[in-house]
């Protein structure tokens, strides 16, 4: 079987080296949500990761950013009032092909995937900077005792890195679930790279991202989750 990660176009991108001229690309429902940040930084950074998202998807499918028909799904609120949020979902105007996308952001870059693999169920994708996760209380809430167990077991100077490396791979596995944090993190088990906690776990797979082989800086740590199709194997 080929790797989940060599069948998912993988891109990381600089927010800033973003054209926001490119707005135009995005559809109402985006530019709606972009309005509900305050902050301007935060706004600017939604636009770009979603320009950028557009741009990628375009690389792979052929067709124009601009065609593409956002179609985000929260399955937590059925009447969202914070429009075009929940896992990212486009409508191709070429094809009815299986696209599966995700983007995670931090600090000022965004790590996108694309697939169009019909063996590719769905994706997560997570990025952090450096030891994002590491504040008081966050194992005992957010990690599994396997989990807990492997950060007792790692020598000091590693634990905050480690912490945030299981941090990213529990978010890419709940990004593919499609509930966000809506699932407890506590209830997913990354401690080996077939998550446990997850329907068919055998369906799954982590795969650590080495942050120059996409070409972050080498202080981010990333994760991606695949979950393959039932009648795919
Ligand atoms: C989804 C979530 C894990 C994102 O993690 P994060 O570290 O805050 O942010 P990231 O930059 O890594 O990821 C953001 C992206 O995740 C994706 N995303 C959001 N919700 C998602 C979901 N339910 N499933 C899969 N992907 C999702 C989107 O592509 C989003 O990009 P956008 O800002 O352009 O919409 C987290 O924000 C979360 O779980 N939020 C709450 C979920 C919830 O309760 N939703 C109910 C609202 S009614």
């Amino acid at each position: 079987m080929t790797p989940p990660g060599q069948r998912v176009s993988l891109a990381a991108v600089r927010l800033s080296d973003v054209d926001l001229g490119l707005v135009h690309l995005l559809e109402e429902s985006e530019l709606a949500r972009s309005t509900t940040f305050r902050s301007p930084t935060r706004r600017d950074a939604f636009t770009a990761g979603r320009i950028a998202l557009r741009l990628h998807i375009s690389a792979l499918t052929g067709d124009s950013p601009k065609s593409l028909k956002a179609d985000y799904f929260c399955p937590v609120c059925s009447n969202p009032t914070d429009p075009g949020h929940g896992i990212p979902r486009y409508q191709l105007p070429s094809s009815n092909a299986r696209l599966r996308v995700s983007l995670s952001r931090s600090g000022n870059w965004c790590l996108l995937a694309a697939s169009l693999n019909h063996g590719i169920a769905a994706i997560g994708v997570d990025i952090e900077n450096g030891a994002a996760a590491d504040f008081d209380g966050f194992a005992s809430l957010a990690m599994t005792a396997n989990e807990r167990g492997l950060l007792q077991k790692a020598p000091p100077a590693m634990t905050a890195k480690l912490q945030t490396r299981l941090w990213v791979r529990k978010e890419a596995v709940l990004k593919a679930l499609g509930t966000g944090l809506a699932t407890a993190p506590s209830l997913i088990d990354v401690s080996a790279l077939t998550p446990a906690g997850v329907r068919g776990p055998a369906l799954w797979k982590v795969e650590d991202i080495g942050p120059a082989s996409v070409g972050l800086p080498e202080d981010f740590v990333a994760s991606i989750a695949t979950r393959q199709r039932g009648d795919a194997q």
